[in-house]
């Protein structure tokens, strides 16, 4: 499940990283490799781009704690990310922008987009951060007067974004949670509020009270249909640049919860690859889908395979309805073929397999009715199994139910398919999905790998070529697309191996140790399913927390059961062929793990 908690704590990494060096193994010059001038320059602007990363990035560097109030010097952080996004709906803009445009004239987003601009693009953050620091000491007016003086920023233009971190400041200082439970245990109405993130929506505070989802019928929102434009644009651009042509086809993951807190951002781009826009009926519901002309999209339709969760199934039905009547629109238009590539597949899996149009055309699928998750977690979690194959066979197995309706209108929710996803999947290339909020990533819940991992690995049995496998990040200004293997670099440097992070953890004792533990059992997930962990990960992790006999003493006083399960882990990475380390740190660990055997047995 997801963790209970929610990180409390944040802080950006200011320190410097030594050895970020191992999340770009491709900046190292070979031997002997003689660089031109401006090659080399390209490479340390590459390098400076990844620091800049992984500085950037909100880090947990705690857990919450039940009825506690957030550390106070830890707000800094999360009030300069709400500061960054414009929030029309409370007229307060971006203070990004408002330097941005105060010190140059343009959006903060143009100064990015250009290399030429790092000192103006470094200049704005700092003045951004220098400003919130004088918000929290002193106040409003010393923070706008501080824009207006160094940032050209008119202080009524400044001042809404102020007035609202004040309220965020004051609410993230008060916490209503036990006061809550007491009144909830004692049978009392607890008021509902929005369920999101404080970035995305800072609406969602205070803490301690019920939460409401959203009509399904408004997914997707208007801005969530705009926002994703650019996600799937970016998608497939990443795609084209390493393949040179558009994929056959993907496979999405969707799941509920991020699709509440996005308004239905990954329904929207699911929409936006097959080319199609959602139509509202006279009661503004989203109920149906008209495409968007080719001239106008510029591009092929893609064909998507969408996998959703048990939750989404549940939370979302008229959402999963509006995705199978996309799909079957898209298949029918009168396109040629090398246009609309569901339209092809669907021909061509009719022609050669004999396949019905209602099994060609399946695309969306779950869990049977009343089932939740693909348990591929707990098969990799307790080590069962042998051939990785059986992890996307299990995927499937869970998977395979599909939703929608067919050519004569009946309902086919729930209806075993396991035939169509199987086809569908065999032309699958690249597989997705969206991170939605800043407080849980791919390797902090096994959730992640149970449903990217999973659908990759049957995937890459069914195709017989491994896809390519992308996350994107809508939680910064930036929209990035990475590859799995640049996501989990940059993980396990901003938190599992960022002292700051684990430090965090440590302070809860018995508990940080299990999350570290869960923190390397979760990347181990992306070995078992997608093969997408670098050695210098493992080999970091045993230096960082067996190696270092301090370390090891500590994780062994406050929690020998996660030590031991943690070096058992790094272990079986070695023996599946995961992790190639030399012979001394293997036997080293070898002796750690029967040492805290005999701990936990009381031999010693
Ligand atoms: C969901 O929101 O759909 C979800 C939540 C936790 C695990 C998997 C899916
Ligand atoms: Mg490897």
């Amino acid at each position: 499940m997801r963790p209970e908690h929610l990180h409390s704590a944040y802080e950006t990494e200011q320190s410097q990283i030594e050895a970020t060096i191992g999340t770009a193994p491709m900046i190292r010059p070979a031997q002997n490799e003689e660089l031109s001038a401006e090659e080399r320059d390209r490479r340390v602007l590459q390098l400076y781009e990844q620091l800049l990363e992984i500085e950037q990035r909100l880090i947990p560097t705690g857990l919450h704690i039940f009825g506690r109030v957030g550390e106070s010097q830890q707000q800094a952080d999360t009030l300069r990310m709400v500061a960054s996004f414009n929030r029309p709906e409370l007229g307060a803009q971006s203070l990004l922008d408002l330097i941005a445009q105060g010190l140059s004239g343009s959006d903060y987003d143009s100064i990015k987009a250009n290399d030429g601009n790092l000192q103006l693009r470094e200049q704005i953050d700092r003045l951004l951060s220098q400003a919130i620091e004088l918000f929290l000491t002193q106040g409003i007016e010393p923070a706008t007067n501080l824009l207006q003086d160094e940032g050209k920023v008119e202080p009524d233009k400044s001042l809404p974004m102020f007035q609202l971190l004040n309220q965020v400041s004051f609410e993230l200082e008060s916490n209503q949670e036990l006061d809550s439970l007491m009144r909830a245990l004692g049978g009392e109405y607890i008021p509902a509020g929005p369920g999101a993130d404080i970035v995305q929506n800072p609406q969602i505070l205070p803490t301690g009270r019920n939460i409401h989802a959203i009509n399904p019928y408004h997914v997707p929102s208007v801005s969530a249909f705009s926002r994703a434009e650019g996600v799937a644009n970016s998608l497939l651009d990443r795609y084209r640049k390493e393949h040179g042509r558009y994929p056959r086809a993907m496979a999405l993951v969707l799941w509920g919860l991020d699709n509440i807190k996005t308004q239905g951002e990954g329904v929207a781009q699911a929409l936006w690859l097959l080319g199609v826009r959602p139509t509202r009926d006279s009661l503004n519901r989203a109920t149906g889908v008209e495409p968007i002309p080719l001239e106008v999209l510029q591009r092929p339709r893609i064909d998507v395979v969408m996998t959703v969760s048990g939750i989404f199934r549940d939370l979302f039905s008229p959402t999963l309805q509006l995705l199978d009547k996309a799909v079957r629109l898209v298949a029918v238009l009168d396109e040629p073929a090398e246009l609309n590539y569901v339209r092809r597949n669907v021909i061509e899996q009719i022609a050669t397999d004999n396949s019905s149009f209602d099994e060609a055309v399946l695309r969306v699928f779950s869990n049977a009715p009343g089932n939740y998750g693909t348990n591929v977690n707990f098969m990799v979690m307790d080590s069962q199994w042998d051939q990785e194959r059986a992890l996307g066979d299990l995927f499937v197995t869970r998977k395979c139910f599909a939703y929608g309706r067919n050519s004569q209108g009946e309902s086919i929710d729930g209806t075993e398919a396991r035939e169509s996803m199987d086809r569908a999947l065999t032309r699958v290339e690249a597989t997705y999905q969206n991170i939605d909020t800043f407080e849980i990533g791919i390797t902090d819940v096994d959730h992640y790998f149970e449903y990217l991992g999973g659908i990759s690995k049957a995937v890459e049995t069914r195709a017989h070529s491994k896809p390519s496998i992308y996350l994107s990040d809508t939680l910064s200004r930036d929209i990035r697309v990475r590859t799995l293997e640049e996501t989990v670099r940059l993980e396990s440097r901003a938190k599992t191996l960022n002292p700051k992070w684990f430090e965090g953890m440590l302070k809860h004792g018995f508990r940080g140790v299990a999350e570290i533990e869960n923190h390397l059992a979760n990347t181990f997930g992306w070995s078992a399913t997608a093969d997408a962990v670098d050695d210098w990960i493992y080999d970091e992790v045993a230096k960082t927390f067996l190696m270092d006999e301090a370390m090891l003493d500590r994780l062994r006083s406050l929690n020998p059961h996660s030590a031991h399960s943690l070096v058992g882990r790094l272990l079986e990475a070695e023996v599946r062929g995961y992790w190639e380390s030399d012979e001394d740190v293997l036997g080293k660990l070898r002796e750690i793990s029967s040492s805290l055997e005999d701990q936990l047995e009381g031999v010693i």
